[in-house]
């Protein structure tokens, strides 16, 4: 279960990026954060994986303050996460196998384990054909793909994922959140960032309006 406790995140004075939010995620949730741009989306994920601190408020993750976890033991938050950040941030002079293979060998597996891990994660998005292939020669598509791969090939029990559909033609999008229904039917918790409001509607169990930093609205399904 994800808990935030009025957070507050202040980039620059006097303006307030996030003001007081507070919100409840459980434990295999599929669940939106959306509102137009500016609203704040990318910084309540960026405060939940942990990679901004906020100004004020705490995050609890199954019960543990995320925000005072020392930063030599943050990978181990990490580890049960997994993130797609809007750019992607994959690593141009690196193959896609070696892409997806990263969080993995940060935690230091054995190669053969790593390999299989791989391209089951690349089966999953459908790009196992472009294992060798490096990210430019790619499609903005498929290097968004990788960016899930690589999200995901850690089995991670949180998937956070900020406009994983923007800029993508909608019959691609659709798949794209498929691929992410089915990572949260094997048991994680997805929280997605996002404006598409029919992929919203389709897809999400929970979501929450965000609004100048403030949540003005929340829609559960059931
Ligand atoms: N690094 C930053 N420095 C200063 N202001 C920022 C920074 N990142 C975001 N902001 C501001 O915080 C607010 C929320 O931004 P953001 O979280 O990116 O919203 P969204 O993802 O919904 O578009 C906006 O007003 C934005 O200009
Ligand atoms: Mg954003």
């Amino acid at each position: 279960m994800i808990q935030l406790y009025h957070i507050w995140k202040q980039y620059q004075k006097p303006h307030w990026a996030l003001s007081d939010v507070s919100l409840e995620i459980n434990s295999g949730d599929f669940c939106f954060i959306t509102g137009p741009s500016g609203s704040g989306k990318t910084t309540l994920l960026k405060i939940i994986f942990r990679e901004l601190l906020p100004t004020e408020g705490q995050v609890l993750i199954d019960g543990v303050n995320i925000l005072k976890i020392p930063d030599q033991k943050i990978y181990r938050l990490r580890r049960t996460m997994g993130i797609v950040f809007q750019d992607f941030r994959l690593l141009f002079h690196q193959s896609v196998f070696e892409n997806v293979a990263l969080p993995l060998r940060i935690i230091g597996l054995p190669y053969k384990e790593i390999r299989r891990r791989v391209f089951h994660a690349l089966r999953q998005v459908n790009l196992h054909h472009k294992m060798w292939e490096y990210p430019q020669r790619l499609s903005y598509g498929e290097q968004q793909r990788v960016a899930i791969a690589r999200a995901i090939v850690n089995n991670p029990r949180l998937l956070l994922a900020d406009e994983p559909t923007g800029n993508l033609d909608p019959e691609l999008a659709f798949e794209i959140m498929t691929i992410f229904k089915e990572i949260n039917q094997q048991g994680a918790t997805v929280i997605i960032g996002s404006h598409d409001r029919e992929l919203i509607r389709y897809f999400g169990d929970k979501i929450f309006f965000l609004q100048k930093g403030k949540i003005i609205g929340k829609e559960e399904k059931k």
